[in-house]
């Protein structure tokens, strides 16, 4: 685990930690109602160990009706009967300043997702671009502050990067991911505020591992034991963070940051590979002159 930053101290309140404050979020999620573990795209999913579409429901609704007692606007799509996974909205696209990059999935049992997902954002009127390669929407594109931290290795092909960066107006830096069980950028890493992250290192190569270094010398490390729960897989609104409740070291560090932590269950989901962050699409609307 690393240091407290001095830079954090500058920011500080009166009590030492520093000062945090919500900004209100727009997500979009589906309700899980035809999940099901059916076919295996990652080392978690197991399609033989049963599954409990109703407990997966209640989990779910728990999770949403905390962004909506946090004050979080909360939209839905509908889910559509043969995709068990569609309840992972944050891999249908990444929206940044109002304009949409649509998924385009790596695996045939998701494939139609994407075209659900951008449909959903055309009905609105979002300028919405099909992605030319393989893109999993915020499963790899994580949008902080100043740039978009993009994975790649197992599901997002790298050549969508050049495209998100043009498409979506922001700097887009390359992020290597080498262990299957971290095969999305989200379940390896996370930005809890406009350039702070938490993420766990063994998860990228090298090379990745120095450019996150150098970019974020003052991130949370996360142990092995609090990625391998889905520790990452976090959602932040600038002051709480929803994550599993067994990443214990991380709520500790969040907590010593100055975050409000708040611990979920999302456990039925988690035998398809995915939680918090998993099941939220953040929106980002175009709001002329604000920060992101
Ligand atoms: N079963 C899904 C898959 O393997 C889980 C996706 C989880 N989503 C995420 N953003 N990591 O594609």
């Amino acid at each position: 685990m690393q240091q407290d930053s001095t830079a954090h101290q500058a920011a500080s309140t009166a009590g030492g930690r520093p000062a945090r404050t919500v900004r209100p979020r727009h997500f979009l999620m589906c309700s899980p109602e035809h999940f099901d573990v059916v076919y295996s795209i990652n080392p978690w999913m197991e399609p033989e160990k049963p599954t409990d579409t109703a407990l997966a429901v209640a989990q779910w609704e728990r999770l949403r009706s905390l962004y909506l007692g946090l004050g979080h606007k909360v939209e839905l799509i509908d889910p559509v009967p043969g995709l068990p996974d569609m309840v992972f909205s944050a891999n249908g696209a990444t929206v940044v300043d109002g304009k949409v990059l649509a998924a385009r999935f790596r695996h045939a049992q998701r494939v139609d997702e994407g075209p659900a997902y951008a449909a959903w954002f055309r009905e609105r009127g979002y300028e919405v671009l099909d992605g030319t390669h393989i893109n999993e929407g915020e499963g790899d594109y994580l949008v902080t502050g100043d740039r978009i931290l993009a994975g790649t290795g197992f599901r997002t092909d790298r050549r969508s990067h050049a495209e998100a960066e043009r498409f979506l107006g922001r700097p887009v830096v390359t992020l290597e991911l080498v262990d299957p069980r971290f095969y999305h950028l989200d379940t390896a890493l996370a930005v809890l505020d406009h350039e702070e992250i938490m993420y766990y290192p063994a998860a990228f190569t090298p090379g990745s591992r120095a450019t996150l270094r150098e970019l974020y010398p003052d991130a949370i490390v996360a142990t092995e034991d609090d990625a391998a729960v889905f520790g990452l897989n976090a959602v932040s609104d600038g002051r709480h963070v929803l994550l599993p409740e067994q990443a214990t070291h991380l709520i500790d560090a969040l907590w010593s940051r100055g975050f409000v932590p708040i611990g979920v269950d999302l456990s039925e989901l988690l035998k398809s590979g995915g939680s918090s962050k998993c099941c939220t699409l953040e929106i980002r609307d175009r709001v002329p002159g604000a920060d992101s």
